[in-house]
C-alpha cells in the first residue's frame, strides 16, 4: 500500500481494518500474488504526507499451513501490509455471522435475524465469543508491530472490541476508532444483546468517529441511556476519562477521477459507450448487491415510472451494476434471486426485440470502465435504504463536470447531508416519489442542472479523502494530548 514516489513519512500509523486492501491469490506452495485494492480508505491513506501508514487486517483468505502463512507476510510486508491469520471457522462464524448477519443489519435498521432475537440462542453467543476472539487476535497482531508514538486507527463495525483489547495491552497507545456504517438510534442499538459490552469497549478509545453529526448524537445517546453515563458536549465520560467523540465525514479522491476522464481508454469506453446508448438518455445504478442498498426497490421504482411514462420507454436504459458481496450470507444469497426475478419480470414486460429497459450486471466494472460509465450518465440513482456515508454518489459528482448529470439520493444516506442540495433527495421506500423523481431529473432544464451539479463539484472536490484522514488523525494525536494535561490538573 506505499506509494514509492512518496518521502518517509514522519508518525507512523498502523490501519487496523478487517479486510486488508489487497487481494491474495495463492500461485504456488510459497508463492503469493496481490493486488491492491484502491478503496477510498487507501487512497485516503495514500495522499496523506504526514504519516507512514500501515496496514493490519485478514487477507480475505483461508491460509491453514505455516508455509503458505510465511510466505505471504513476506509478500504482504512489500505493500507495508501486516495479515491476521483468521481460520475457517472464525470467518464463519465471526465475519459472515456476528459482522454481518447481525451487527450489519442492525446498525441499517433491518433489525436482528429472528433466531437471533433471544440472547440465550446458541449460534448468537458463539458468533459473539469468535468476535471476540477475533477482536483479540487482531490486538495481538497490533500489539506486536506496535512502537512508541504510533498512532492506531482502527475501522469499522468489526472491530468494536478491538479499543479495549488495545488499550488493556498497553493504556499510552492512541487509539481511535471509526464507524463507516450508520450508529443506529440508541432504541435500535439497545435492542442488541451484547450492547453494553459493545458500547464500552469502543468507549476504551481516546477518539471515536463517524461520518455524520447525527450518529455520533446516537452513539452519545446510547453510551447515556444504557449505560448511564454522562454525556458532554466533547463526548462521554466514564469515572472521569473523557472518550471525544465528533463527526468526520468522509470523501474520495477526486482528483484521481477527474484525471482518468482526461486518459485515452476512459474516453475509448466513453465513445463506445455513447455510440451503444444512442438515442437512449442513461440512467445509472452502481451497489454492493447488499439489502441496505435498496435495489429490488430502486428497480419497482423504476418500473412505475415506465408505466406511468409510456413516451419514455423506448428512449431511457436503467443500468444497474451489481457487485457480489458476501455470498456465503444466505440473506444475501435471497436477495440475488429476487433482484433477478424482478429484472427479468420488468425486462420481459417492456423489452423489445432490439432492445430492453434494464441491463443488470452482476459484477464490478475496472476503474476504467466505471469512470467512463459515471462520465456519459444522465441521472444516477443511489437509493440505499441506509448507508453509512455513499463515496458512489461522490464518484459520479466528480465525473459529471462535463455533462452535468442529476444525481437521486436517498434521504437515508449520509452523503443526503453534504449533497442535498445539489441533489433531488427522496425516501427510497416510497416507489411513486422515486419515479416521479426520476421524470423530475430526465426533464431538468440544463440552467437548473448546471446549479445543481455546482454546488456538488464543489463539495466533492473540496472535502477530499485526504483532508478527512488527517483530520481524524491530528484531533487523534491532539486529543491525547489534551487528556494529559486534563490528568496532570
Ligand atoms: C462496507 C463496510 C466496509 C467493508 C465493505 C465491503 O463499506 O463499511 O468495512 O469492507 O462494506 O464489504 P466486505 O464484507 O466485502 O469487506
Amino acid at each position: 500500500c506505499e506509494r514509492q514516489d512518496e518521502k518517509p513519512f514522519r508518525q507512523r500509523l498502523l490501519v487496523v481494518a478487517n479486510r486488508l486492501p489487497v487481494s491474495a491469490v495463492r500461485r504456488g506452495e510459497d508463492s503469493w500474488s496481490l493486488e491492491i485494492s484502491a478503496g477510498g480508505l487507501v487512497s485516503a491513506l495514500l495522499g496523506v504526507k504526514e504519516f507512514e501508514a500501515r496496514w493490519i487486517g485478514w487477507a480475505g483468505v483461508n491460509v491453514p499451513d505455516e508455509v503458505g502463512q510465511k510466505a505471504l507476510t513476506k509478500a504482504l510486508a512489500e505493500k507495508r501490509c501486516i495479515p491476521v491469520f483468521l481460520d475457517e471457522e472464525i470467518v464463519h462464524q465471526y465475519y459472515n455471522g456476528y459482522c454481518n448477519n447481525i451487527l450489519w443489519p442492525l446498525f441499517h435498521y433491518l433489525g436482528l435475524p429472528q433466531e437471533d432475537r433471544l440472547a440465550t440462542t446458541r449460534s448468537f453467543q458463539s458468533q459473539f465469543a469468535a468476535y471476540k476472539k477475533a477482536n483479540q487476535m487482531f490486538a495481538d497482531v497490533v500489539n506486536k508491530h506496535y512502537e512508541e508514538g504510533d498512532v492506531v486507527w482502527c475501522h469499522d463495525y468489526h472491530l468494536m472490541f478491538l479499543p479495549k483489547c488495545l488499550k488493556e495491552y498497553n493504556s499510552e497507545m492512541k487509539v481511535g476508532w471509526f464507524l463507516h456504517t450508520p450508529f443506529p438510534s440508541s432504541e435500535i442499538h439497545r435492542t442488541l444483546p451484547s450492547r453494553s459490552e459493545l458500547l464500552h469497549s469502543v468507549l476504551a478509545a481516546d477518539l471515536v468517529g463517524f461520518h455524520t453529526y447525527d450518529y455520533a448524537r446516537h452513539f452519545v445517546s446510547a453510551c447515556t441511556r444504557i449505560l448511564g453515563l454522562e454525556g458532554t458536549p466533547e463526548g462521554v465520560e466514564d469515572q472521569g476519562k473523557l472518550t471525544r467523540v465528533a463527526a468526520f465525514p468522509i470523501g474520495i479522491d477526486s482528483d484521481r477521477f477527474i484525471r482518468a476522464l482526461e486518459t485515452p481508454p476512459v474516453q475509448g469506453h466513453m465513445r463506445d459507450l455513447t455510440e451503444r446508448f444512442k438515442g437512449r438518455k442513461i440512467m445509472l445504478g452502481v451497489d454492493r448487491l447488499d439489502m441496505i442498498k435498496g435495489i429490488p426497490q430502486k428497480i419497482l421504482a423504476f418500473e412505475k415510472f415506465l408505466e406511468e411514462n409510456p413516451t419514455w420507454r423506448d428512449k431511457v436504459v436503467l443500468l444497474q451494476i451489481a457487485v457480489p458481496t458476501r455470498t456465503d450470507v444466505p440473506e444475501y444469497q435471497k436477495l440475488t434471486s429476487q433482484v433477478h426475478e424482478i429484472v427479468g419480470r420488468i425486462n420481459g414486460r417492456f423489452g423489445t426485440l432490439s432492445a430492453v429497459p434494464i441491463h443488470h450486471l452482476d459484477r464490478s466494472l475496472d476503474f476504467q470502465a466505471l469512470c467512463a460509465l459515471y462520465a456519459i450518465t444522465d441521472v444516477a440513482l443511489v437509493t440505499s435504504l441506509r448507508d453509512g456515508m455513499n463515496l458512489v454518489s461522490y464518484e459520479f459528482v466528480a465525473c459529471q463536470d462535463a455533462k452535468k448529470g442529476v444525481l437521486i439520493l436517498s434521504e437515508f444516506a449520509g452523503a443526503a447531508q453534504s449533497l442535498g442540495a445539489g441533489a433531488i433527495l427522496v425516501n427510497p421506500w416510497n416507489i411513486t416519489e422515486v419515479a416521479t423523481s426520476i421524470a423530475q431529473a430526465l426533464n431538468m432544464p440544463p440552467d437548473e442542472r448546471e446549479k445543481r451539479h455546482k454546488h456538488n463539484f464543489a463539495h466533492v472536490t473540496s472535502h477530499t479523502a485526504q483532508e478527512w484522514a488527517e483530520t481524524f488523525v491530528s484531533e487523534l494525536n491532539d486529543t491525547v494530548v489534551e487528556a494529559k494535561i486534563r490528568t496532570r490538573q
